[in-house]
């Protein structure tokens, strides 16, 4: 089965925080703005990729099945909101300004509570409340979302939004798209 080598949705997204980290300090490590700039626009698709993908499968799970799910979700995405913006900011930063690894620094505070909360809190009820089943089966669909979602940060719209800019628009597009995405994965 396709979905066993993947790894349970826990898993997956621990894996990304530990890698988005690892990429920004990986910019402090280095003077060359043009390395500094290829490393912040990695990080930022993994950032991207990452944030929606909980948005579309894993948060609204969350939501269902975990005590207090809903404030618990609002919160995590105040958070992406936060650090979308910073991303934007960066986006736009000289790689040669001082300003730049400002942000940079910023990005690694706001990304380790944020992993840190994720880590520590919902994902341990996550493992409590769902299968290994249902886990893996998550973790299938955010590896999907990953590889259709928007890498470029668009902090003003809601990230189901992103999709209809990756896709085109309609209505129940991310309902439709879900529906397409545990298609394929089934026939895998
Ligand atoms: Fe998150
Ligand atoms: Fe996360």
């Amino acid at each position: 089965m396709a979905a066993s080598s993947a790894g349970d949705v826990v898993e997956i997204l621990t894996t990304d925080h530990r890698e988005m980290l690892e990429l920004l300090r990986q910019i402090e490590k280095t003077d060359d703005p043009t390395e500094r700039r290829s490393l912040a626009d990695a990080v930022t698709a993994e950032v991207m990729r990452h944030s929606v993908a909980e948005e579309l499968f894993v948060y609204p799970v969350m939501e269902r099945e975990l005590p207090n799910g809903a404030d618990e979700v609002e919160h995590d995405k105040q958070e992406h909101k936060e650090i979308e913006a910073t991303l934007k900011k960066l986006e736009g930063a000289d790689a040669a300004d001082a300003q730049f690894m400002e942000l940079v620094a910023e990005l690694i505070d706001l990304l380790d509570h944020h992993a840190d909360d994720e880590e520590s809190d919902q994902f341990p009820k996550l493992r409590k409340h769902l299968s290994a089943e249902a886990l893996r089966d998550l973790g299938s669909k955010v590896e999907a979302a990953k590889t259709i979602a928007p890498t470029r940060p668009h902090p003003g719209s809601p990230n189901s939004e992103l999709l209809h800019m990756t896709i085109g628009p309609g209505v129940g597009m991310v309902d439709r798209l879900r529906d397409a995405l545990s298609g394929r994965i089934r026939n895998t």
